[in-house]
């Protein structure tokens, strides 16, 4: 099998932006540094990464006769809000279970933002105190069994869409697509910086990346803050996709990359390196980025870019996963 083979239910406009950070670039004196903006992909609730990873997994949804798609997620999470539109979208329910990810004191955070467009989108959602993990909840295996036992046809998308046996291929065909846009740009991107946290975005890429001609470093950069963890899902996710798109070889441990240091303590709370990035990439570029994740893989970026451990002669490819709607219940941080 490869990449092509898999049937994709399309939900983005189609291939995302590629562009070049002019005035970010001059200000780090390194490497020139380029975005794919995945934060608008879609017309569907302003997209991101998840709904690329579902135009893989809807076809399968559709092929079982599902009529709710069961997720989980932050109260902020992207993912469920991304997955809400997609039901919407096919016609189908949402049942989203929302977890008390993040310590963090703003009185909003369960209403606002992402968590606010999922409702308005018509899922059924369900707070839960539990705290923050990447792994399968019984939460969600519950959620799933109700729907089940109410009559209706559930179809299970876990965290972040990535312990789905195809939560993989949506960015294994990023790196296809990536290829692509370097032949019309006439650019090679030797360094790609992705944040990382339920894997299967840098997994995917990994996968997909892996089987081209010309090597190249896949950073991921993690905001989970339980490194080992996403470190292990993000090898496993990887293997798994590399097989199902017939690679026809085991990745190797050194390539797969994921660096820590910008996390700061706890999943979804920003440290004084993620305001910097913010606050640089919003006011050099007019680019938005959040406290949860982008502001920690532009932090690394940043580090990475000025430290010189990526190359001044380098095109770094920033992807920009979206995220910029949880900014609302971080409303504290920018008066
Ligand atoms: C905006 C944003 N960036 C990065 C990530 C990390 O992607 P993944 O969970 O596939 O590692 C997520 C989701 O978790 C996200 O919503």
């Amino acid at each position: 099998m490869a990449i092509t083979d898999f049937e994709r239910y399309p939900l983005t406009f189609g291939p995302s932006s590629i562009h070049d950070l002019p005035r970010l670039t001059q200000h780090l004196g390194g490497a020139k540094i380029w975005a794919k903006r995945e934060d608008c992909n879609s017309g569907l609730a302003f997209g991101g990464n998840k709904t690329r990873k579902l135009e893989y997994i809807v076809p399968d949804a559709i092929a079982q006769g599902a009529d709710t798609l069961v997720s989980i997620g932050g109260y902020q999470s992207n993912h469920t809000r991304q997955v809400a539109a997609v039901a919407a979208k096919l016609g189908m329910k949402a049942r989203l279970v929302q977890e008390n990810w993040v310590d963090w004191p703003d009185p909003l955070s369960d209403r606002v933002g992402n968590i606010q467009l999922s409702r308005i989108m018509g899922a059924d959602v369900r707070l839960d105190k539990a705290g923050f993990d990447i792994g399968i909840r019984s939460s969600w295996e519950q959620a799933i069994k109700e729907v089940k036992d109410d009559g209706g046809k559930p179809y299970p998308i876990p965290a972040g869409a990535s312990e789905h046996h195809l939560g993989g291929l949506g960015f294994a065909n990023w790196a296809y697509e990536v290829q692509a846009q370097e032949e019309e740009l006439g650019v090679f991107f030797d360094t790609i910086v992705v944040c990382t946290v339920t894997g299967s975005t840098h997994a995917g890429m990994i996968a997909g990346f892996a089987g081209q001609d010309r090597p190249r470093r896949v950073i991921g950069i993690d905001a989970s803050a339980t490194i080992e963890k996403t470190r292990a899902q993000v090898a496993r996710i990887a293997r798994h996709t590399a097989g199902l798109i017939g690679l026809g070889r085991e990745l190797r441990d050194d390539e797969i990359t994921v660096m820590e240091g910008w996390a700061g303590d706890f999943y979804g709370i920003p440290v004084q390196s993620t305001l910097d990035a913010i606050r640089l990439t919003g006011s050099l570029e007019g680019m938005i980025i959040d406290p949860v994740y982008e502001g920690k893989s532009m932090a690394g970026l940043i580090d990475l870019v000025r430290s010189r451990d990526i190359p001044a002669t380098s095109n770094v490819l920033y992807a920009h996963l979206g995220g910029q709607l949880a900014l609302n219940a971080y409303s504290g941080l920018f008066r």
